[in-house]
């Protein structure tokens, strides 16, 4: 996959694409990321981006042109036109699901703005998708690309070492993920659960399922339903979420009530 990031930082950016999991994947060569400067797009001579909007208000609105030469030649670059997504709070919230089918294009490429956003008109003619990372405001839509780059670029096949790094985990299958445990065996007196050290494989899956099933009804009760809606729970959970008793499905974060904090 190739991900270009067309912003105003563009050093911002490619310090977190060449770290770590990310990075080493651009370096094994089964992703690309690439950003661009906006303002090398700009046919002023002053080199400016942005505006005052037209009707007046705060803040300054990016300029249509800059964006539009620069994402012209992303094209060129990638040699094809990449889906075109911007980062704005003024969208659906980005989703696991979401991620999962945007992980299958082979091009993307995510525009970034800042102040009070970017002409409209860039929306009409280029967009192709508008997403948000939550509902909260950001100084700019660079951190939401990161992370909306950093999402998908994990799900593509041979950036993780183990496809079982995602399948399992949290969200993957509607989900959260079970606890998770490694040495000592005992830690300041807290026990390791012994169903996880018994090495009976089935025992351990089903002990996580249950764990994962009490986890997201006391977390996030609305992912369990929707589970639920869409037929992914089995007779067994059913049984298993049956017997937990009212405490059990009220505690939270793993805490009993007596250590939980008031
Ligand atoms: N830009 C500013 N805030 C944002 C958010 N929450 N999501 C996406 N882009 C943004």
């Amino acid at each position: 996959m190739r991900i270009d990031i067309m912003t105003l930082f563009p050093q911002m950016c490619e310090v977190v694409m060449n770290e770590s999991i990310i990075g080493r994947a651009q370096k094994k060569g089964v992703l690309t990321v690439r950003c661009h400067q906006i303002r090398e797009y700009t046919d002023n001579r002053q080199k400016q981006v942005d505006d005052y909007p037209y009707g007046g208000g705060m803040g300054l609105v990016m300029y249509a042109q800059p964006i539009d030469a620069c994402f012209r030649a992303v094209c060129e670059q990638a040699g094809t036109r990449p889906h075109l997504i911007y980062l704005t709070p003024q969208a659906p919230v980005l989703t696991q699901e979401r991620a999962k089918e945007l992980a299958q294009l082979p091009n993307l490429c995510l525009l970034c703005g800042h102040y009070e956003g970017v002409d409209e008109r860039v929306l009409e003619a280029l967009v192709d998708e508008t997403l948000s990372i939550g509902d909260y405001v950001l100084t700019g839509g660079e951190l939401p690309a990161l992370v909306l780059a950093d999402c998908v670029a994990r799900l593509v096949p041979g950036v993780l070492s183990d496809e079982a790094c995602f399948t399992e985990e949290s969200h993957y299958s509607g989900l959260l993920e079970y606890p998770q445990y490694t040495r000592p065996a005992v830690w300041q007196g807290r026990e390791v659960p012994p169903e996880l050290l018994s090495g009976h494989h089935a025992h351990i899956a089903r002990w996580r399922r249950e764990q994962s099933l009490k986890r997201t009804l006391q977390r996030r009760p609305d992912l369990l339903e929707k589970a639920e809606r869409e037929g992914l729970l089995t007779e067994l959970d059913h049984r298993f979420l049956q017997t937990l008793s009212d405490k059990e499905k009220q505690e939270n974060c793993g805490k009993s009530e007596d250590e939980a904090e008031p």
